[in-house]
């Protein structure tokens, strides 16, 4: 009997290199799982190059030809139930999400956040982890719920902000745990091996 595969979606808007580490941790099968659709609200988002180059079903939908955000979230909804999408990954998807998508695909939505949340939600934020004179920021995977970078918190890394650091250095030390964390929470998914309790996302105790 063959076993059909976790189905990803992931959702970008830009450079997708945390779409491209997903790629590489399926392909070294480290994640067991295939990328059923990558979807991009921006024509030209180099992600869909990415997408392209591994021969994965990529799709831009163009939201200015809906006349609603509501309907062109529909249409995204009506896309990804046709596919049976498992988990819908958002990867730099520079939109914000209504409350019928959201319903949609309850527990079935993550998201990469570059702060270590609940600091600094939001657009920009390693300059405000900057500005603000944080010495520490880090990237935080978590699942996505009505309040914005607010869902229950998957994973964490940490990394150091150093006195010489600009948005640029910061970004790029940041983006390298993103790499790592993200897969490492879908692999935690499709395993299997979490359950959220209240505002908490637990290991789950195995028996046996
Ligand atoms: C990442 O910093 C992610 O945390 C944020 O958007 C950026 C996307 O980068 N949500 P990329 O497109 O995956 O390279």
């Amino acid at each position: 009997m063959t076993s059909e595969k976790f189905k990803l979606a992931v959702l970008v808007s830009g450079n997708g290199s945390n779409l491209q580490a997903i790629i590489d941790c399926i392909e070294k099968n480290y994640l067991a799982a295939e990328i059923s659709l990558v979807l991009s609200n921006v024509k030209d988002a180099y992600a869909l190059e990415r997408g392209k180059n591994h021969g994965l079903d990529v799709v831009f939908l163009d939201p200015k030809i809906y006349p609603n955000r509501a309907n062109y979230e529909q249409k995204i909804i009506d896309l990804l139930l046709s596919k049976s999408i498992d988990l819908i990954c958002l990867a730099g998807f520079m939109q914000i999400l209504g409350k019928k998508f959201i319903e949609a695909f309850s527990g079935k939505i993550i998201n990469i956040h570059p702060s270590l949340l609940p600091a600094f939600p939001g657009l920009d934020v390693q300059k405000k982890a900057l500005e603000h004179g944080a010495k520490f920021s880090g990237c935080t995977v978590h699942f996505v719920n009505e309040e914005v970078d607010g869902g229950p918190i998957i994973l964490q890394s940490i990394v150091p902000i150093h006195d010489e650091d600009d948005i640029e250095s910061l970004s790029k030390r940041i983006l390298q745990q993103e790499h790592i964390i993200y897969p490492e929470a879908i692999r935690l998914i499709i395993e299997d091996n979490i359950e959220i309790s209240g505002r908490r996302v637990l290991r789950k105790i195995k028996e046996g």
